[in-house]
């Protein structure tokens, strides 16, 4: 197959964790004989830098011609302490979810085995948690009118959503509970919001389409304490921009590291690949960042090109180096000195020879070739 696939690193920790992706594609499109061409845009941060805005009309115009979007992190701290800043570098990546029409962000949460003792929570509540939430991405609260008194003494963000803003992602969740365990949770704010209470009316109509599916409701505040309470309770979540965002945050913990959650964006015309996180500034440059969300990102990217089994060799390769510890700080329990682009070195090395048997350690150690 061949997949032209515009990436955007972004800020902060992005360029380094998507140069892992973009090495795990390389070596998934040599052994399977694709071909994989990769063009690089300007986002965020980086682009405000060079452009004055967050999303320049080039990067924009280059997404629209791709097959595909992989994209890094946004975010830059100087940001963050200035609410007068005009321009800001996340105004980049929602501008182009609204552009591209991403209304739907799935963000898997999977328990691994091996990591369960990462996780703050006990062994026995998380094991076993499988759980995919369908957040709207292209609506709400983030995109509403936004208003500042002149007086700057008050402010407001509108929350607004039509229902076919519902209906179509409603449509992907319960398609996506059907072929899971047949649950699709709500989660809403009913008892207060307006919004909220049409996302109720909208899936109760929708319901009888999808007979062999549990269709339940949970409020936003129930639904945050039983996600760590009871995660395994939970089959497909969906939710509004926002709750989605934080809840997706929430359940990283579930999994043991925020770096192992990824992303993908749908649209009507296109998607786009991203790690749930953030552009982790601290990080930046200094090989701790945790490349894996990124790589699993490029696997979904796969998978969306009915690349199944390509994306399974990323999976198994990831098990893998989980498995045996090739992780970076956030996660490593055993070795310390394993970098971004060394766990990105063992992913490649593993797809090139799945084999394992001829994995070197002392290599890997030494930043090298892992396979002799
Ligand atoms: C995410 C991020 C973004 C969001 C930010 C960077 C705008 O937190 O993708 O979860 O809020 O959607
Ligand atoms: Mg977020």
């Amino acid at each position: 197959m061949k997949l032209h696939i515009a990436v955007l690193p972004g800020d902060g920790i992005g360029p380094e964790v998507i140069a892992q992706a973009v090495k795990v594609l390389k070596a998934i499109a040599m052994e399977f004989g694709h071909i994989f061409t990769f063009e690089y845009g300007l986002i965020g941060g980086a682009a405000i830098a060079k452009t004055a805005t967050a999303l320049p009309e080039e990067t924009l115009s280059m997404c629209k011609k791709a097959d595909s979007i992989l994209f890094g992190a946004i975010g830059e701290p100087k940001y963050n302490f200035d609410p007068n800043a005009k321009i800001r570098p996340e105004q980049g990546l929602l501008k182009l979810r609204k552009e591209l029409d991403l209304f739907a962000n799935i963000r898997p949460i999977i328990a691994y085995d091996d990591l369960l003792n990462l996780s703050p929570l006990k062994n026995k509540c998380i094991k076993d948690s499988d759980i995919i939430i369908y957040r709207e991405l292209s609506a709400g609260i983030y995109y509403g009118e936004k208003t500042l008194s002149e007086d700057g003494q008050s402010a407001s963000d509108i929350c607004r959503y039509h229902r076919f803003e519902i209906e179509r992602i409603a449509h992907l969740a319960f398609k996506a509970a059907q072929s899971r365990k047949q649950k699709l949770t709500l989660v809403d704010k009913a008892n207060v919001l307006e919004s909220s209470r049409l996302w109720r009316k909208v899936l109760m109509e929708m319901a009888p389409q999808y007979t062999n599916v549990t269709l339940d409701f949970l409020y936003i505040d129930n639904a945050a304490m039983q996600l760590i309470l009871n995660p395994r309770q939970f089959d497909v979540i969906l939710t509004e921009n926002m709750f989605g965002d934080i809840l997706s945050e929430e359940a990283s913990v579930i999994v043991g590291s925020i770096g192992l959650l990824a992303s993908a964006s749908l649209g009507p015309k296109y998607a786009m690949f991203e790690p749930i996180h953030g552009a982790y500034s601290k990080a930046t440059d200094k090989g701790i960042a945790n490349p894996i969300a990124s790589i699993l990102s490029a696997a979904m990217l796969l998978d969306h090109f009915g690349l199944l089994e390509e994306a399974a060799l990323v999976r198994k390769a990831i098990d893998k180096s989980l498995n045996l510890h090739i992780t970076t700080p956030d996660l490593n329990t055993k070795y310390d000195n394993i970098s971004t682009s060394k766990v990105g070195d063992f992913i490649e090395d593993f797809i090139h020879n799945p084999e394992e048997t001829n994995l070197n350690f002392t290599n890997i150690h030494l930043g090298q070739s892992t396979i002799i």
